[in-house]
């Protein structure tokens, strides 16, 4: 069986997380492969709403073993959190259904002090972090000074390292940023608490995973954050620090390029971008209100895990096709159909214009976007279709927009979500 991945194909937020959920039921394993926990992935099963940032969403589905791959940045406390607070709820979280990569690296508060400092020292250039230590963590990953979780083992050097970690980024702080220091004595032993505690999930990664495939299991690779907040594929530097593109599945769980079965990608049917960077196509005023939401749903378009509004705009089928190049897409899923319900026209971006030349591709990607986008309108619907479960049964022009979609990308769209529920969804 193979390996199958799902990513964004925006700048996150596509609504991943649910299609995991869905796809993990045919799923032995799903893992995560990229980030840490400035991800927020929302399930919605029943009255139920999940809210996951660290741990696969795919865990939900009880017969699942989770994987955190070589390729995250782990905040333990909020790791262990998240295993209490799928406890709560009665999804049950032992060693035997999560397993972490020894080569994964460890944020800690000093990682997210820095990250805090440096966002303020950026001022008008601040790139909008999450404020999860993200960046700082992945510095010293390609630094080589990061600390791996393989160094969880051996408790007595741990703290030795993590002291001197928070040493060393205490004198950044008070010299370079005049933050405060962190106590570099109360960090090791709260770390010290957490290794043991972490110890018994540490796993080689790329062995588990390789041996299931040869087996002929089926492992289900959840990617998070977007194809364009890739650092090296994205609207760079308004990117985060890792590889949410496909190919980073391969380097972030530590498997040959072999195994690969379908690419999923995964697409709103409009834009959303929380943070800082270009957004051609974004809209504000009343357009925005209605893609927006207000807030009160949980689907509505506020940051999981800063809640921050998102902004938003339409669909854009330049950065779309761009997405699909470098994912190596084999097919959609379109999300969030049914929020398009009530607007009397909708736009899609299908080239950038400079001068009398129109791209229908931009030279340089989406660094690139200093151009007019151009618009196609299509016709909207007026009927509610978060009820609809079969292709036949969608208004004419909610047909029409999603054949528009694939007509101009030529990939097809396999599955539409027309709501936040696990059903709520029309396969094709
Ligand atoms: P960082 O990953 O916290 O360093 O943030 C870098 C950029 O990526 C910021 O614009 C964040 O808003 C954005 N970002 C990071 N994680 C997510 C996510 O899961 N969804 C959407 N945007 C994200």
């Amino acid at each position: 069986m193979p390996l199958n991945i799902i990513i964004g194909t925006q700048w996150g937020d596509e609504g991943k997380g649910r299609v995991v959920d869905l796809l993990a039921g045919q799923a032995d394993y799903v893992a995560r492969y990229n980030g840490g926990d400035n991800a927020g992935h929302t399930v919605q099963v029943g009255k139920q709403t999940f809210k996951l940032h660290l741990i696969p969403s795919g865990v939900i589905q009880p017969h699942t073993v989770g994987v955190i791959g070589n390729g995250l940045v782990v905040n333990p406390a909020v790791l262990l959190q998240e295993v209490e607070m799928l406890r709560a709820l009665d999804i049950e979280i032992g060693p035997k259904r999560l397993k972490i990569s020894h080569a994964a690296h460890i944020i800690t508060p000093a990682h997210l002090a820095l990250d805090a400092a440096r966002e303020q020292a950026r001022g008008i250039g601040k790139i909008g972090t999450t404020l999860r230590g993200i960046g700082p963590a992945y510095n010293h990953k390609t630094e080589r000074s990061g600390l791996r979780v393989e160094a969880m083992r051996d408790l007595e050097n741990f703290a030795e390292s993590l002291k001197a970690h928070v040493e060393t980024i205490n004198k950044q702080l008070t010299t370079l940023y005049n933050a405060e220091p962190l106590d570099a004595q109360a960090v090791t032993e709260e770390y010290v608490n957490y290794a043991h505690q972490l110890k018994p999930y540490i796993s080689n990664v790329s062995i588990l995973l390789s041996q299931a495939l040869q087996h002929g299991e089926n492992v289900l690779a959840e990617g998070a954050q977007g194809t364009l907040l890739d650092l090296d594929h994205g609207t760079y530097p308004y990117v985060t620090s890792s590889n949410p593109t496909a190919p980073g599945a391969l380097v972030g769980l530590g498997l040959g390029v072999g195994h690969i079965g379908h690419v999923i990608g995964v697409t709103k049917s409009f834009q959303t971008r929380v943070g800082e960077g270009p957004f051609p196509t974004e809209v504000d005023g009343s357009t925005a209100g209605r893609l927006r939401g207000t807030g009160v749903n949980p689907w509505d378009e506020f940051g999981t895990t800063t809640g921050r509004p998102r902004r938003v705009g339409w669909l854009d089928i330049v950065l779309l096709r761009y997405a699909l190049r470098v994912n190596g897409v084999t097919e959609l899923t379109i999300t969030k159909l049914d929020v398009l319900s009530g607007l009397d026209a909708l736009k899609i971006c299908v080239g950038y214009r400079a001068g009398d030349q129109v791209y229908a591709d931009l030279p340089l990607g989406p660094t690139d976007l200093d151009y007019e986008p151009v618009y196609e309108e299509l016709n909207g619907w007026r009927e509610d279709i978060m009820s609809v479960r079969a292709w036949d049964d969608l208004p004419a022009a909610a047909q029409a927009y999603v054949e528009h979609i694939e007509a101009l990308c030529g990939v097809p769209a396999k599955m539409i979500s027309v709501g936040p529920e696990r059903e709520q969804i029309i396969q094709r």
